[in-house]
């Protein structure tokens, strides 16, 4: 069971309650990725199951977030059935001043980034934690590669600057994998100084499947904070 009490969690909550609070009726809503977005999704089922909106479906970005949507009685479509998405909900894993992002600590940054991308209006939602002056200081960059150019790509990864590490499962030996049944690299890059630049240039070596820098998809981010021993939702 969760700690209600953990203050991370409660800015969690309290950032996925109101991004689900934004969400109107008869939308496409794009349903992110990650313990953040979770929330949001668990809210936007209470509002549908409550009437308080109606007519939404949602494009899951993960199989987590299709399993939560199940879960929570959110009816799904894919994007072979819809022309454009109104609203995507989705984490964040660092965001700097200019509402750029590094994403994929859950490795789903690929599909993250076709939904994201797509959306009218793009929301992230972050605890305060996530911010940050500069991309790359406290979290090292998720980059996916298909299987059988792993050792050029982390070499390729190398020549720019990086120190690549193959991401290793939790309670499973070997690698992760993703939802699309490829392996992720995570990069450390002593500073990440033009964002734009370098996610074109990372996605341009051979295997490459998807970094996980945003740059210049964000519309909103709201940010969960604690103030005077309170919870309190800021829109950045
Ligand atoms: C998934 O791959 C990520 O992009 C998540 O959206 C990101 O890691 C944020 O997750 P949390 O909300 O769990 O921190």
């Amino acid at each position: 069971m969760s700690d209600i009490t953990d203050p991370i969690i409660v800015m969690k909550q309290e950032v996925g309650r109101a991004a689900a609070n934004r969400v109107k009726s008869d939308s496409i809503v794009g349903l992110g990725t990650g313990s953040t977005t979770a929330y949001a999704i668990e809210y936007l089922g209470d509002r549908l199951s409550q009437g308080e909106i109606k007519n939404i479906v949602g494009i899951p970005t993960s199989f987590q977030a299709e399993v939560l949507a199940k879960k929570y009685n959110i009816p799904l479509t894919t994007l072979d059935a819809v022309d454009h998405i109104d609203v995507a909900i989705d984490g964040a894993d660092e965001v700097d001043p200019q509402k750029n992002l590094i994403k994929g600590g859950g490795a789903a940054h690929t599909r993250e980034k076709v939904v994201d991308s797509l959306a009218t209006e793009f929301i992230v939602v972050v605890d305060s934690g996530k911010l940050t002056d500069k991309l790359g200081s406290t979290f090292l960059l998720p980059v996916e590669v298909i299987p059988m150019a792993i050792t050029p790509a982390m070499n390729a990864l190398k020549k720019l600057g990086g120190e690549p590490s193959l991401r290793m499962g939790i309670k499973k030996a070997g690698p992760v994998v993703t939802d699309q049944g490829n392996l992720v690299v995570d990069v450390k890059f002593d500073e990440i100084t033009n964002p734009e630049e370098l996610e074109k240039t990372i996605n341009n070596i051979p295997g490459v499947l998807e970094n996980g820098l945003f740059v210049g998809v964000t519309d909103i981010v709201l940010v969960g904070e604690i103030k005077d021993g309170q919870p309190t939702v800021r829109e950045m």
